[in-house]
């Protein structure tokens, strides 16, 4: 299924954004021919046997990035963050499960996928910490630091961003925000389940606790995604799970990825909860902009239903995250306890970016999305 949609999307995707970089470098096709890849009967063996099949895609792999992250001090090509974006997601979903064929598993322990996520994600992930002042949050006090900036981020100033979503965004400027919000809000809170596991303490009992309320206590109608659907459908929207792919910007992609990269490796534990500390604590505000956009366009409760759940229930999140899983992590790890402030402050700057990468496309939209009919969802409930 993700195939056959990958495929048609790609062919959208080539319609919309041709090659607007050096013209030898075709990255649709070599991105269609990664989709081959992972489809192929023992990916590895095949490469081995015959690596001139992979020979053009390489090419464009390292094209593509020394032109994004080549120079830490340029934002870099649109079209070649895209494109590397787009392959680490297509590898990194694999983590998650996404009830269609079981064939579409079948590469997902390929070393060949392994050495071409670690080789895009390696160079890119240097230039993204140096987008950060590294020492400066080393030598910040980690626990007086970070309820410094609960108080901040909990309540921020009106930016132009903020001032648009609530006075400006029209109806269909609304659609394509959660279109494109969807990639992450449909699957929401997947990527946390995968640092769950493990030793028992008050801290995992409070990730728990966070994970439970995000999936409505296992109970369909109450999970936050069935909000966000809900929304959707009401909007006329696709509801189906990655349905909107290739509207994501490149930036809102290397968000995704750059969270499966923290929860995928234990290693940066402190890092992801940092980043999931400092985004309980943004979301109030941000969802504050949608629900005042909504109402401004009087917009159903189902159509905003979402963003006033997170409203009430991120507040909690924000402060449990704070009080019992940041400030204890800060105690037990005195020595790298400054990964916190790096994950916190590399989730805001990555998020903003985003942010920003979706306020444009909005703006810059001519055509509507088309209207969509969804097949009949759970009743969203609270109760
Ligand atoms: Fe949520
Ligand atoms: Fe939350």
């Amino acid at each position: 299924m993700f195939t056959a949609v990958a495929n048609r999307n790609l062919k959208e995707h080539n319609a919309n954004f041709g090659s607007s970089i050096a013209e030898n470098i075709d990255f649709l096709t070599a991105e269609n021919q990664f989709v081959d890849l992972l489809n192929l009967d023992n990916l590895d063996q095949q490469v081995n046997q015959s690596p001139q099949r992979v020979e053009s895609l390489e090419a464009a792999i390292a094209a593509a990035l020394s032109l994004a992250y080549g120079d830490p001090a340029q934002p870099g090509d649109d079209t070649a963050h895209r494109f590397l974006q787009r392959i680490l997601y297509r590898i990194n979903r694999l983590n998650l499960f996404w009830y269609d064929s079981l064939n579409h598993y079948k590469n997902e322990r390929s070393f060949y996928l392994q050495w071409l996520r670690d080789r895009i994600e390696s160079v890119w992930q240097t230039w993204e910490l140096k987008q950060l002042d590294i020492e400066q949050l080393q030598q910040q006090p980690v626990q007086q630091t970070l309820r410094a900036w609960y108080e901040t981020d909990l309540d921020p100033e009106i930016t132009d961003n903020k001032r648009f979503l609530r006075d400006e965004l029209d109806r269909e400027g609304y659609r394509r925000l959660l279109a494109i919000a969807s990639l992450d809000g449909l699957v929401e809170a997947s990527r946390m389940s995968r640092i769950l596991g493990g030793a028992s303490n008050e801290v995992q009992a409070t990730l728990i606790r966070v994970l439970l309320e995000e999936y409505g206590n296992g109970r369909l109608a109450r999970k936050h995604s069935t909000f966000f659907a809900k929304m959707m459908a009401d909007m006329h929207l696709n509801t189906q799970a990655e349905g909107y792919f290739d509207l994501a910007p490149w930036q809102l992609l290397a968000s995704i990825n750059h969270n499966f990269l923290l929860t995928e490796c234990k290693r940066y534990f402190l890092r992801y909860n940092g980043g999931l500390t400092y985004f309980e604590i943004a979301g109030p505000s941000i969802y504050t902009d949608y629900l005042i956009a909504a109402q401004r366009l009087n917009l159903s409760e189902d159509s905003s239903g979402y963003w006033a759940l997170h409203i009430k229930e991120d507040e909690r999140h924000g402060l449990w995250m704070l009080e019992d899983v940041a400030l204890p992590l800060a105690e037990q790890y005195p020595d790298q306890a400054w990964e916190l402030l790096l994950g916190y402050a590399q989730e805001k700057l990555i998020g903003d970016r985003a942010g920003n990468a979706i306020i444009q496309q909005i703006r810059q939209a001519t055509e509507p999305l088309p209207a969509i009919v969804s097949p009949s969802l759970p009743e969203a409930t609270t109760r």
